[in-house]
């Protein structure tokens, strides 16, 4: 096979057998180190994407390979109906880490979401005492949660919902980083609202950072009405935005927290609910559960994952390395009228291209960049969101932004 179609030979396999829920870029990668990623041709990428905010402890990590392939060679599931020797020292290690009493394993990203929300149900049956059927979580506008029917019932994307009606009812939505908006439906409705389930940054909307105080105030709000205050922190926790979690930077815990993508360094699907006992404690035996939730190649990989975060001081590291990337795409900036800002906390970040959402601008500058040696890809038409591991170097952090430069410099529409 010639090098050159070795990519094609891939791409035709996937077009013809798989289902076309997904439009990547045309790249076919088969190893990742660190920061970098290579294709079958054998060209070196940085990884600009992470596997959206995934692999933030870099392509396979040794620490957590080790952890995966020594467990894996032990023993890797056993179901819940068994205890295992991994489970309770990853709970007791998640939930000291992050400050809860307790945690709920689980997967998929979507799943913890899933899982939050039927938390968030119970309890207010349970506990707030909501008559029967009649809660409400009040959700954000362009929000993302995820895949599963219920969560894309309260999607405003048309893409995520269009004809999986019927839909699960008992979603409030009100606009992202709107402190008047969630009041008003508090002050009115809080007797049946169980929840308000938030993004601390509106990842997949395109990196809509809210205005300092939103979260902090919100927490509040959701405090005197004796609402639950969800953080969904997929995507911004771990690390990413320069704290461990995004609710940090408002000193605020949330009362259920949402995890996963790089609970495992993006090594094995890990996903996870934190709440304190008189949250948790609704959930009994058989009410709610997963064959793979907890199993001990997950827990074994998420401890070294974890570990890692710390180890490695990955939270100062995206805090000081985020702040040196905005300022090098600032200087960008001022050279050029293809991009119009740069927004973003951490080493989670976007920047706008000055084109219609509509236009294809930004992923024909994505395929530049792709020619250029970084990966990344356009998320919501005219806005590209640059999210590296956080094992990246300053130096390298300086190459990218080069590329990015040299690559606006050339482009052409
Ligand atoms: C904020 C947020 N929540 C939930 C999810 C869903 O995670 P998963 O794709 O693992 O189901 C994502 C995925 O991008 C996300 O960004």
């Amino acid at each position: 096979m010639q090098t050159i179609n070795r990519s094609s030979y891939f791409i035709e396999l996937e077009e013809k057998h798989g289902a076309h829920n997904y439009h990547p870029l045309p790249v076919v990668l088969e190893r990742g180190e660190g920061v970098f990623v290579w294709d079958v041709e054998g060209k070196k990428y940085y990884d600009f994407l992470s596997a959206y905010s995934a692999v933030n402890q870099g392509h396979s990590h040794p620490k957590i390979v080790e952890a995966l392939v020594s467990q894996a060679s032990k023993l890797a599931l056993t179901s819940r109906a068994f205890h295992n020797s991994k489970l309770g020292e990853y709970e007791k290690k998640i939930t000291e880490l992050f400050g809860f009493d307790k945690v709920l394993p689980m997967n998929s990203g979507a799943e913890a979401v899933e899982t939050a929300v039927k938390l968030a149900r119970k309890w207010s049956y349970e506990v707030k005492g909501i008559p029967e059927n009649a809660a409400k979580i009040v959700v954000c506008e362009n929000n993302f949660h995820g895949r599963t029917t219920t969560i894309v019932s309260f999607s405003n994307d048309p893409d995520a919902s269009n004809n999986y009606g019927p839909f699960t009812p008992g979603f409030v939505k009100i606009p992202y980083n709107d402190l008047e908006a969630l009041e008003k439906i508090l002050e009115s409705d809080a007797k049946n609202i169980a929840a308000f389930l938030v993004e601390p940054i509106q990842g997949e909307a395109g990196v809509y950072v809210p205005d300092a105080g939103y979260l902090k105030s919100a927490s509040e709000l959701c405090k005197k009405h004796h609402v639950l205050f969800i953080a969904d922190e997929v995507q911004t926790g771990i690390a990413r935005t320069g704290k461990l979690i995004a609710c940090h930077h408002e000193n605020i815990q949330p009362d259920i927290l949402i995890l996963g993508k790089a609970l495992s360094g993006g090594m094995y699907p890990v996903s996870a609910v934190l709440a304190n006992n008189d949250i948790m404690n609704v959930i009994h035996p058989g009410q709610h559960g997963s064959t793979f939730g907890g199993n001990p190649l997950a827990c074994a990989v998420a401890m070294a994952a974890l570990d890692v975060v710390e180890e490695e001081n990955l939270s100062e590291r995206a805090e000081e390395l985020g702040q040196l990337f905005r300022n090098e795409i600032e200087k960008i900036i001022e050279k050029t009228d293809l991009i119009t800002g740069v927004r973003g906390k951490g080493l989670l970040n976007a920047i706008l291209i000055n084109d219609t959402p509509e236009s294809s601008t930004a992923w024909n500058l994505c395929l530049k960049l792709k020619e250029n040696g970084l990966l990344a890809k356009p998320t919501h038409g005219n806005i590209i969101r640059l999210a590296p591991p956080l094992v990246i170097t300053q130096e390298q952090i300086l190459d990218c932004a080069r590329i990015i430069e040299e690559t606006i410099t050339d482009f052409k529409k």
